[in-house]
Order: C-alpha cells, then structure tokens, then sequence
C-alpha cells in the first residue's frame, strides 16, 4: 500500500512508521506524498481511529530531515513550491482532528524536526537528538521550523539554534518545552500510545475542538478567543457534553460516542 511508510493498526491507535533507513529515514518527495495520502485520505477511514503515532524506521533516527539529494538543485521558485509543498502536507498533521504523537527514536534533523514538531505531542528516546542544521548547507527550514520552532521553545533560544545549527539532546529538548516527555531507548512508541489511549478516555469532538482552538492561538488571520467561543458553543451541541454532563452529576464514568 505504501513504499515509504509501515502503518500498522493496534486497538485503534495507529503507527506510522517511517521506513527509509538507510537513508535515516529521510523524508523524499515520495515519502511526503504518502504522509500527505495517509493524513488526507487512509486515516479517516480507519473505524474507530484514536490516534497517530509517527515513528522512524530503526534505531539512529526518526527522520534526518528532507532528502538533501533530491533539493540540491532547485532553483529559487522551485525551492519555495518544495516548500510550499511540504509545509502543505506539516498543516495537515496539525490540523489532523484526532491526536499525533512523535515518538523520536533518534535524529530528529531539519525536516525532522519539523515534522516532529507538526505533531501535536512529542514523546523523545533519551538518545532523541533534534535541531535545525539548515544553515551548514546554505539554506534555511522550509517546513514551518523557522515559525513552529519560535512557538514551542521562544524567539532567544530558537535564534540560536537555527543561525548556530546546534543539535540538542532530548534531556535539554524536554527542559526548553520542545518534547513533552524523555523516555528509555525502545519506550517511545508504547509512552506515546499512552499518550492517546489517556486522550481516547475523553470526548472525541472536544478534542478536536481543542486542536483547532491551539491552531487558531498561532493562525494570524484568526481570532482565537472568537475560534474558542465557537467551538465551545459546539461543544454544547454534542450528545457527548449531555453524556458527559450526566455521568458527573450521577457520579459515574461517562460513555462518549463522538458525536
Ligand atoms: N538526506 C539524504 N540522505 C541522508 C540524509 C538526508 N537528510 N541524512 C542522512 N542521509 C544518508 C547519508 O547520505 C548516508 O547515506 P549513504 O550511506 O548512502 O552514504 C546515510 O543516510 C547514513 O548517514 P551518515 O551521514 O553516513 O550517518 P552518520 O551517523 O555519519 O551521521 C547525521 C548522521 C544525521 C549526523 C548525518 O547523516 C547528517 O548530518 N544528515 C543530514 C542532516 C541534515 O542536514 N538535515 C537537514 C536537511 S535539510
């Protein structure tokens, strides 16, 4: 089905795993296509879906950033639609209605990195490394690093590891805010399932709602506090805040169905 990914689907949750390792995994315009299918296309046709995790192929790496033989040679308007292009395919993870969760099992390198930090939680191997090493080729982040790196870590230390190209180990990315937790080698996959089977015990369309209130925060054509009175209004709307409203007064757990 795919070339460039293994998706496997364990009680609900599924993984998706990037599979070029030879290459550390590095995200070619084929792999980003097939992101791009799975994201828009494969997973919402999986019943019952109650997340994604995206992981790398092997030991040494996640993803070592975008495949650097195959940009080598773009010229300046095809450089910005390479961009272009993979930012495209970053959005639609953010934007995805259920959670995604990195687990970082290695290098995480420009794009990398990007696509790590596309992903809504972060869960790092403690031998994860991450950085932006754009600037020792002579470029910059294409896919979103230079504006999502900002968001997570701030303006000081985000300057300094884009213009110095320094790679950070996980310990020193969890204390700067960029992963949410540091676990043992071979533990990312299973913290993050953890992760999403703690987010599945909640209503699904609140959590929706809530990916598009923390999207709405850094998109600067949108109000976020107008975005979060709407979608808390159809929150109201949902059989799941009746549910969930009874079950607390009836001092019991309550059944959401997602609707
Ligand atoms: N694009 C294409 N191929 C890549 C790659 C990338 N981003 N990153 C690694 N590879 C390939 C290497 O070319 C090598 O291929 P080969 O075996 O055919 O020579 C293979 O993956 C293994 O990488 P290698 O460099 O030999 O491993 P290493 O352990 O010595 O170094 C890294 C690991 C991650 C430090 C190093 O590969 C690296 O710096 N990669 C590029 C990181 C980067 O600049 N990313 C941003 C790109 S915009």
């Amino acid at each position: 089905m795919f070339e460039n990914l293994i998706v496997s689907i364990d009680n609900g949750i599924a993984v998706v795993t990037i599979n070029r390792e030879k290459a550390l995994n590095a995200l070619n315009t084929a792999t980003m296509l097939e992101l791009r299918r799975f994201f828009a296309e494969d997973a919402l046709k999986i019943t019952g879906l109650k997340g994604v995790v995206i992981t790398g192929a092997g030991e040494k790496a996640f993803v070592a950033g975008a495949d650097i033989t195959e940009f080598k040679s773009l010229n300046a308007a095809e450089g910005a639609a390479f961009a272009r292009q993979g930012q495209g395919v970053f959005f639609l993870i953010e934007h995805f209605s259920k959670p995604v969760v990195a687990a970082v099992n290695g290098f995480a390198l420009g794009g990398g990195c990007e696509l790590a930090m596309a992903c809504h939680l972060r869960v790092a191997g403690e031998k994860a490394k991450f950085g932006q090493p754009e600037v020792n080729l002579g470029i910059i982040p294409g896919y979103g690093g230079t504006q999502r790196l900002i968001q997570y870590i701030g303006k000081t230390k985000a300057a300094e590891l884009l213009m110095t190209a320094d790679i950070i180990g996980a310990i020193e990315a969890h204390e700067l805010g960029l992963v949410n937790y540091v676990v043992p080698l071979g533990e990312e996959v299973s913290k993050a399932k953890e992760l999403i089977e703690k987010i599945a015990m909640k209503a699904p369309v609140a959590i929706s709602k809530i990916i598009d209130s923390i999207n709405a925060y850094f998109d600067k054509e949108t109000d976020g506090f107008e975005a979060e009175l709407r979608a808390f209004g159809e929150c109201c709307d949902t059989e799941d805040f009746r549910e969930g409203a009874a079950a607390f007064v009836e001092k019991r757990k309550p059944e959401f169905k997602g609707k």
